[in-house]
């Protein structure tokens, strides 16, 4: 088991911007096997991070002493909209800085995630995940998030590399 390290876990506010664009940006060029979008994509305008900070999904991990952002994830729960549908809720994007790995940092978070999911009445809470991706699956696994389905050829990288990607689920 990961030794915890302790962080303040909280939705980003307006103010958070600037860390939270360098941190995707790095995530996201860092590790293009592990997200479905490129740092293209998110090669945005602050404004366009705080529009998306603004829709309230943003979770990060802070650390207490110097206030700096070590992750985040997305708990998109404002697209949970349909009539039969609603009922469940998604996490995308789970990251956590190199330096600050191993420390159950991730972990935290998800826990936050389950967490406000429940609370605001969801059933279940979904996410995906490369099948060679051994922390992520470790991780979300000591979680209680079962493996529910299996996509072969889900993402091709720029390197040629083909990306099987696994869905998992949590009941809440
Ligand atoms: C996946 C990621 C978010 C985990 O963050 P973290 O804060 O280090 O995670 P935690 O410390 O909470 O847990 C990591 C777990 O993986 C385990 N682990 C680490 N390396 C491992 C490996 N090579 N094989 C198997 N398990 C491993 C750790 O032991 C720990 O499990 P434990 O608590 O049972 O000991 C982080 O590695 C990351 O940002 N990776 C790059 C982006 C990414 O892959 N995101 C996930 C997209 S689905």
């Amino acid at each position: 088991m990961s030794q915890a390290l302790p962080v303040t876990i909280r939705r980003l506010g307006p103010e958070d911007a600037s860390a939270f664009r360098v941190l995707r940006l790095r995530g996201l060029t860092d590790h293009p096997d592990a997200f479905t979008s490129t740092a293209q994509d998110w090669d945005l305008p602050l404004e366009a991070y705080i529009e998306r900070i603004n829709a309230g999904h943003v979770i990060g991990a802070f650390d207490p002493e110097t206030g700096a952002l070590l992750g985040h994830l997305f708990l998109p729960t404002h697209l949970a909209t349909g009539v039969k549908t609603r009922h469940k809720c998604e996490v995308w994007s789970v990251y956590v800085v190199p330096e600050a790995r191993g420390r159950s940092i991730a972990a935290a978070m998800l826990a936050h995630a389950i967490e406000r999911a429940r609370s605001l009445g969801f059933s279940w809470l979904k996410l995906q995940v490369g099948e060679h991706n051994a922390p992520a699956r470790q991780t979300y696994e000591r979680l209680g998030f079962k493996v529910y389905g299996r996509e072969e050829d889900y993402l091709r990288l720029a390197d040629g590399r083909s990306i099987t990607e696994l869905m998992m689920q949590l009941r809440l």
